[in-house]
């Protein structure tokens, strides 16, 4: 079956909504997704939105920008950053004008709390920038944008899972999905092509994401040519559910949580003497893993898994309840403890992915260093890099980035489609996709897709984690390499076609695995420490060399590797102390 839109947008969460909020008001469009929409993972993102509003202290952009990109460890491209914070300010009323219920001050304003890295004149101390709405304002973003791209009469397409993208030569010209439903394949025929799918968490065996996060969109567009870049730079949150994973937010930080070790040591002021406990993410997490392999978690035993505490007992009952109502009830419901009466076991999780697929800040992709665009090819929030985050994206920059480059791209579609040609496809354009689902689905037995899930997820994080050296990161490459050709002859065990999630889990591991080894490839290749990619066999910064951005090009069963260059055009880059 052919469709015939302008614009179809793939993925669901805020950074898709928002492009096709945008998008709507000037092309026929529509939304594809494998899930229902306001189940997208944008709505696991808990503690806020950054934007200097200034509403309970004085605050600036451009110290939000240079914050994001010391945070980022000065691989952020800097008018990006820019542009980010500066719109940031209208991106939240505008927001809040479309219906998303903050919480408040008593004066009625939007009220704000701290996170980690975010600081008031140029790191002086921790300042509150965080929009929020309780520890659920991805959720809310997600109704918000659900409903004014209801009421713009966007056709949505849910639980369609995109297999595959159409070009030609180097324009954009639709997607081919699989209709879970059905098991029918559907080509989506449009002028501009937009991918928000969201992270790849999925691919190490500790995540906050979800299921659905497998990195679609850009391992679609790897298996095209198109480059990802960054990949190697892989941020875990410091405060993962010990032993789950499960998000617990930042925001108990922000509120006054403090990280203890075994000796009840708040062992944050031995590593950020200014920001403590609200440093930025790659510092924390690495803080507690260097704690726990001094013997200092909570067990002493100085293995991986062990873990510290998040003591919140402080807060009190009110703040927790109107503040971290969600916090509290996942610690009661996984761990069967209140956090207003005992402290909450924590260790990092991996959470996201500061690297995907390489844009502009109009959201379009380029294909390499010189900047050439993909025409009407666009891509927008995590599974995009413009790149704001650089080697460590701050918290509360997410929610930020999704909202500030999904409009951005809405925006520029609209133009775009205007002098487009709407293409005239065959259904020859979905003969690949249809010879591999044919493929998977042909009733012959193969290795089981689960298996080669849990090693390929045990290898990531045992070997391309928060710390890295060559000899686990080249054993990483080995494991993923033998583990797509098991890949190949994975079959699906359930041959129906009706909502098959066998077929999905498959073509998701697929992804998986082609995205592992562009992240492994990626990390070898970087011999220096920078942000969240921590080597132990170099453990400096190294400017003169790698003060550049990653390509990693996936062509068959290598990684090639190029470069671009870092905009540097604001700050000079320095070495980053908290
Ligand atoms: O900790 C959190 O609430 C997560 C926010 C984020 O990743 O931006």
């Amino acid at each position: 079956m052919i469709h015939q839109f302008e614009t179809v947008i793939v993925g669901s969460g805020g950074a898709g909504l928002y492009a096709a909020l945008e998008a709507s008001q000037r092309s026929k469009t529509a939304v594809l997704s494998k899930l229902y929409p306001i189940r997208s993972h944008t709505g696991a993102a808990q503690g806020g939105i950054s934007a200097a509003l200034g509403n309970v202290e004085e605050d600036k952009p451009e110290w939000h920008a240079f914050d994001t990109v010391k945070g980022g460890d000065y691989l952020v491209d800097q008018q990006a950053a820019h542009i980010l914070a500066e719109e940031a300010i209208q991106a939240v009323y505008d927001l809040e004008n479309r219906g998303l219920p903050f919480s408040r001050t008593p004066e009625g304003r939007i009220d704000q709390r701290r996170f980690g890295g975010h600081t008031r004149n140029f790191g002086e101390g921790p300042v509150r920038r965080a929009c929020y709405a309780a520890d659920r304002t991805g959720h809310m973003i997600l109704q918000t944008l659900y409903q004014q791209c209801i009421k713009n009469e966007v056709s949505f397409f849910d639980e369609f899972q995109v297999v595959d993208l159409i070009l030609e030569g180097n324009t954009a010209r639709g997607v081919v999905a699989v209709e879970l439903a059905t098991g029918e394949l559907h080509i989506l025929a449009a002028k501009a092509v937009l991918f928000a799918t969201g992270g790849f968490g999925r691919m190490f065996k500790i995540t906050s994401n979800a299921f659905a996060n497998t990195g679609d969109g850009p391992a679609v567009c790897a298996r095209r040519g198109i480059p990802l870049e960054d990949m190697e730079f892989f941020q875990f949150h410091p405060t993962g559910i010990m032993g789950l994973g499960i998000l617990i937010s930042e925001a108990v930080r922000g509120e006054g949580g403090i990280l203890q070790n075994r000796d009840r040591e708040r062992f944050m002021e031995r590593y950020s003497p200014t920001l403590l406990d609200l440093a930025p993410r790659d510092i924390v997490a690495r803080s507690i893993m260097t704690e726990v392999r001094a013997g200092q978690g909570i067990r002493g035993d100085r293995r991986i898994d062990d873990y510290v505490h998040l003591d919140a007992t402080h807060l009190g009952e009110t703040t927790l309840a109107t503040k971290l109502p969600d916090i509290t009830s996942f610690c009661k419901t996984y761990l069967g403890i209140d956090p207003a009466e005992k402290p909450i076991p924590v260790l990092p999780t991996a959470h996201y992915a500061m690297g995907g697929i390489p844009t502009d800040v109009q959201g379009r992709v380029i294909l390499d260093g010189a900047g050439t665009v993909v025409n009407g090819l666009y891509a927008a929030g995590e599974c995009a890099c413009v790149s704001v985050h650089g080697a460590n994206r701050l918290g509360t920059n997410s929610l930020l980035d999704l909202v500030v480059f999904g409009r951005r791209a809405g925006q520029h579609i609209g133009d775009y489609v205007k002098q487009a040609d709407q293409p005239q496809l065959t259904a020859a354009v979905a003969d690949e996709a249809r010879a591999w689902i044919a493929q998977l689905t042909d009733g012959s037995t193969g290795p089981h897709g689960g298996h080669i899930m849990d090693e390929m997820q045990v290898s990531m994080m045992e070997k391309v984690g928060i710390y890295r050296n060559a000899d686990d990161m080249k054993a990483a490459m080995d494991d993923i390499q033998a583990l797509r050709e098991r890949y190949r002859a994975v079959r699906v065990q359930d041959t129906g076609r009706a909502f098959n999630t066998d077929l999905l889990e498959i073509i998701e591991l697929g992804n998986l695995l082609d995205l592992s080894l562009l992240t492994a490839a990626s990390a070898l290749n970087r011999t220096e420490s920078r942000g969240a990619h921590s080597r132990e066999d170099f453990a400096e910064r190294d400017d003169d060399n790698w003060l550049k951005h990653t390509l990693a090009y996936l062509e068959d069963d290598t990684v090639r590797i190029d470069h671009k260059a870092v905009d540097i055009s604001i700050w000079e880059p320095k070495p980053r102390t908290y």
